[in-house]
This record gives C-alpha cells, sequence and structure tokens, in this order.
C-alpha cells in the first residue's frame, strides 16, 4: 500500500495519535490542508485497496462485482466526505502520520457509494455521475437483456448485493486503517449513529416520496437526515474523533455542518430540477417523475394558487412526465417564487455557519477551507 503523508510526520510512521498523544509533542504545520493533495491521497487509497480486492477476488464472480464497484467510485465523485473527515481532523490539531486518517477518510467514501448505489435503485434512477448507474449496468449484461423483467431484476437484485459488498468493505477498510484501539474506539459510536441516521433519513424519504405537501418541517427533517448529517456532519465529527476531539469541539463542528449539509441537499434539489445533466450527471426528471417531497415542492405548494397547485399535483409524481411537463412545473417552481425561498435559505443556512466559524476554536486554515467549502456547497452547479 502506498504511504500517505500530507504534511510532515511529527512522530514515528505508523504511530498511532490523537487520543493518546504524548506530552511536549509539536501539533504539525497545518498549512498542508489542501483538497487537491487531499483528494489524491484518498484517491490513491481507494485504488490501491480496490486493487487489492480485485487482485485477490479468486472466484470469478467476485472479481465481477470488483470491477462494479470498482468503475463505480473511481469513475467520478467529488470526495466530500473524505476531504471533511480529513478537514475535521485538523480542527481538532490531529498532528503525525497521516496514513490512518486518510484511510478513515476513504473509508466513509465506500459508505457513500454503497448509499448511492442503493440511493438510485430506490429511485429508480437510471444515470449517476454521468454514467448508467449500477442497477442499469448490471441489467445490460444479464444474458437474457432482451427479456426487459428478467435483466431488470437481475439488475436490482445484482445492485443491492454490491451496494452490501462495498459497505462491508468500508468497515473492512476502518478495521485495518492502522488507526489505534483507542481512536476506533472513539469512532465506533460516530459511525454507528451516522449510518443509522442515513437509514432514518432514506426511509423517511421514501415514505414522502409521490406525496409532496406543503410540509416544509418535515422536508427538511429528511434532508437532514438523509444527507446533512452524513455529508457534513458526521465526517468532521470521525476525523476531529480520530484526533482526541473533546465534545464541545464536536459540537461547534455539528453547529457549523447541519446548516451547510441543509445547504448541500438544497441545492441538489434545485439541480435536480433546473441543473445541467451535462454537469450533475443527473437527470433533471428523476425527482419531478417520483415525486419528491422537496423544500423546493413544499413552497411551491404553500404559495400557488388553488389551480396552480392542481397543475403540480397533476404533474408532479407522474412517471411518464416528459420535457413538455417538466417545463412546465420548472416555470411553477419560478412564479410562486419557491426558487428564490430556496435560494434564499441557503443564503441563510452559508450565513449561520460562518458566523459559527467566526466563533469557533479552530486553526484559521480549517475556518478558511470552511468558509470556501460553505460556498462550494452552496453554489454549486455539478
Ligand atoms: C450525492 O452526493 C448525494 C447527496 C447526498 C446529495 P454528492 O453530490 O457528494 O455525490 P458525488 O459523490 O459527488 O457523486
Ligand atoms: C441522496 O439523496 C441521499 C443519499 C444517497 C443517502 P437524493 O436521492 O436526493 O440524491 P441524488 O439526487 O440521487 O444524488
Ligand atoms: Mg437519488
Ligand atoms: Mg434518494
Amino acid at each position: 500500500m502506498t504511504s500517505t503523508r500530507i504534511q510532515p510526520a511529527t512522530t514515528a510512521p505508523g504511530r498511532a495519535l490523537g487520543p493518546d498523544r504524548g506530552p511536549g509533542l509539536d501539533p504539525g504545520p497545518h498549512s498542508a490542508l489542501d483538497p487537491a493533495a487531499i483528494r489524491a491521497a484518498v484517491d490513491q487509497r481507494l485504488q490501491d485497496f480496490l486493487d487489492t480486492k480485485r487482485r485477490t477476488a479468486g472466484d470469478p464472480l467476485l472479481a465481477s462485482l470488483t470491477d462494479h464497484v470498482r468503475a463505480f467510485v473511481m469513475t467520478g465523485g467529488k470526495r466530500v466526505r473524505p476531504l471533511l473527515c480529513v478537514v475535521g481532523w485538523h480542527a481538532a490539531q490531529g498532528y503525525g502520520d497521516m496514513g490512518p486518517v486518510i484511510t478513515t477518510a476513504a473509508s466513509l467514501e465506500l459508505f457513500h457509494a454503497f448509499a448511492l448505489i442503493h440511493d438510485d435503485l430506490m429511485d429508480g434512477s437510471d444515470l449517476r455521475r454521468g454514467r448508467p448507474t449500477v442497477h442499469r449496468a448490471l441489467a445490460a449484461t444479464h444474458p437474457g437483456h432482451d427479456e426487459p423483467t428478467p435483466a431488470e431484476r437481475f439488475g436490482v437484485n445484482g445492485a443491492v448485493l454490491v451496494g452490501d459488498l462495498v459497505m462491508v468493505w468500508s468497515d473492512e477498510m476502518l478495521h485495518t486503517s492502522g488507526l489505534h484501539h483507542r481512536q476506533l474506539a472513539a469512532v465506533r459510536p460516530l459511525l454507528d449513529a451516522m449510518r443509522t441516521e442515513v437509514m432514518i433519513g432514506q426511509y423517511r424519504d421514501l415514505l414522502t416520496t409521490g406525496r409532496p405537501t406543503e410540509n416544509l418541517e418535515s422536508a427538511l427533517t429528511v434532508i437532514r437526515y438523509k444527507t446533512a448529517k452524513y455529508t457534513v456532519e458526521r465526517p468532521l465529527h470521525i476525523g476531529a474523533a480520530v484526533a482526541g476531539a473533546d465534545r464541545h469541539l464536536l459540537d461547534t463542528c455539528t453547529a457549523y455542518a447541519i446548516p451547510i449539509g441543509e445547504a448541500f441537499q438544497l441545492r441538489d434539489d434545485l439541480l435536480g430540477v433546473f441543473g445541467d445533466p451535462r454537469r450533475t450527471g443527473k437527470s433533471t426528471l428523476d425527482d419531478l417523475r417520483e415525486g419528491k417531497a422537496t423544500v423546493l415542492m413544499a413552497h411551491a405548494l404553500r404559495r400557488s394558487t388553488p389551480r396552480q397547485a392542481q397543475t403540480l399535483r397533476t404533474l408532479v409524481g407522474d412517471p411518464g412526465l416528459d420535457e413538455g411537463g417538466a417545463a412546465v412545473v420548472r416555470e411553477l417552481l419560478r412564479v410562486t417564487g419557491a426558487a428564490d425561498r430556496v435560494e434564499a435559505m441557503i443564503r441563510a443556512r452559508v450565513d449561520l455557519a460562518r458566523q459559527t466559524l467566526d466563533e469557533a476554536a479552530f486553526p484559521d486554515e480549517v475556518k478558511s477551507l470552511l468558509d470556501t467549502f460553505a460556498t462550494t456547497a452552496a453554489l454549486r452547479t455539478s
């Protein structure tokens, strides 16, 4: 496995650091908080891990499943969660060998891959990161692909397994990361919470999909659980816990993370309807056809005339919705002011997170990176 140094180690390589840091050791310089370097290191770790899995697969069927995992994980993704995990470690003034921290961060990307593969099944999405989703790719490999039903079923069931496999590998990656057992003990409850939160969020999403309502609170609860926590809050927590963070520091991370995680998904909801599929790699019809009960839709229903609401209720949730129908919905989302309301909610959340950063006892470089991340999460186009 390639060794990774984002910043010079202040102790012998491989030594576990964080909760058991020794007295008198200087924290390392924080000047190495470079997102591109972190991303490259995480990618290298993912590549090494998956290449080893492929090489040692033995069984050709496992090798083939591994190829699906590799194709999904290594051909796209912004790597937001690994980056934030490393930032969390810096926020808590972690120091020393970065190797185990990078591997921990990379393991979160494998968990994310699991979440996306299953999410695409649940949402019936055909496109992810500009390519066919895993269930679609698997269906295309089915020998009977000229018979739509068996191939589709094969794709769905196969993608359940690929998702399960990558979730298990995420766990394996963490366990073999080289973290000290005390660091693992600090991370475990946060990881357990993260995984449970995503499931609850996705279940809430499932329960509300197909029946968009005016209920803003419900739509916000969905995005807090299905996205904000596992995308921003828990990655920061996990990185910080590796560095031995106390409760107060974790709470400061939360105060930044929840608004920014919500802003991230509010932007996702706007991109899901108004975005450019060439940039997002996702369809702009999925959410509308499924009838996603988004914050955007709740605003639109609250601000519609009875006639407009009737049109929305007819079109949104129609699995056969075409581009013409989608254009009508987009226009209603604009004229009701719903899209503007969501933009305002995003701005308010960025402001709130910035207030937290102003007062946070984080190193300056961490504050600067989290400030940039807030803008990126809020204004991203992909
Ligand atoms: C997509 O997450 C799912 C959401 C929680 C909105 P990302 O936007 O981080 O997806 P990738 O990894 O960059 O494809
Ligand atoms: C994705 O939510 C959340 C998780 C993967 C847990 P969405 O279904 O809203 O996101 P996209 O649009 O498919 O990425
Ligand atoms: Mg989806
Ligand atoms: Mg979904």
